[in-house]
């Protein structure tokens, strides 16, 4: 399966890929995580990428692509991928196409998980993410056992630095004006699925489950 999760900053693309490559045994290609990861180890992507991720501005495209690109010809996207917070602009996504026509591996489908602006600053303040294997908390609507503490491997968690008020604004803003215009694109090719991302995490879990349960052989 090649699967795209779309959806604006806090909808849980996140948190469902967590779940979703357990099950179905597939790679998680987070842009957000490959660029978090490059910040951290001091590259020069990192020092580039930076700068528009703390003013919750995108990373140019070429830049993405380009990263993106290498990435789906490594061996373990030879099995299929889930890719979160990619394509997230019409040229991202046109540059994708292009690339998968070219491979010959065209995508299965495109989860379009949907949740109201009003919700989404609450989940973004309230995120604690794991130092050490990167799962997702939330203080109120998810929270580890012991406060600060990652209950999968005890690592500590932490506050995103994007996950300010004015940042997660200013990033909810980008997401209209560039990436909400992908869920058109993707409908025109029939190939959306949208799900209520205001349920619990469960549920929207199943949801999508039952979604993706069709394509298990392809
Ligand atoms: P990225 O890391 O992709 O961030 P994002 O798209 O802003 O999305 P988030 O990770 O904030 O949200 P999510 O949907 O994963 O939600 P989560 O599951 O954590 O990108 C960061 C930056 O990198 C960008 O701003 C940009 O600068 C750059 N970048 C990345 N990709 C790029 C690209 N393709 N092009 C250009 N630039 C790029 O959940 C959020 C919170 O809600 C958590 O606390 C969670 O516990 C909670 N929660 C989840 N589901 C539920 C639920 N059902 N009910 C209640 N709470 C829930
Ligand atoms: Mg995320
Ligand atoms: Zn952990």
């Amino acid at each position: 399966m090649r699967i795209i999760l779309l959806g604006p900053p806090g909808a849980g693309k996140g948190t469902q890929a967590e779940r979703l490559v357990k099950k179905y045994n597939l790679p998680h290609i987070s842009t957000g995580d490959i660029f978090r990861a490059a910040i951290k180890a001091g590259t020069e992507l990192g020092k580039q990428a930076k700068e528009y991720m703390d003013r919750g501005e995108l990373v140019p495209d070429d830049l993405v692509v380009s990263i993106v690109k290498a990435r789906l010809t490594e061996p373990d996207t030879a099995g299929g991928y889930l890719l979160d917070g990619f394509p997230r602009t019409k040229a991202q996504a046109e540059a994708l196409d292009t690339s998968l026509q070219e491979l010959n591996t065209p995508l299965t489908g495109v989860i379009n998980i949907d949740v109201a602006q009003e919700e989404l600053l609450e989940r973004l303040t309230g995120r604690r993410v794991c130092r050490g294997c990167g799962a997702t908390y939330h203080i109120k609507f998810n929270p580890s056992t012991v406060r600060s503490v990652c209950d999968k491997c005890g690592g500590e968690l932490y506050q995103r630095d994007d996950d300010t008020i004015e940042t997660v604004k200013q990033r909810l803003e980008v997401y209209h004006r560039q990436t909400e215009p992908l869920i058109a694109y993707y409908q025109q090719q029939g190939i959306l699925h949208s799900v209520d991302g205001a349920q619990e995490i469960d549920e929207v879990f199943q949801e999508i489950v039952q979604f993706l349960d069709k394509f298990v052989n392809s």
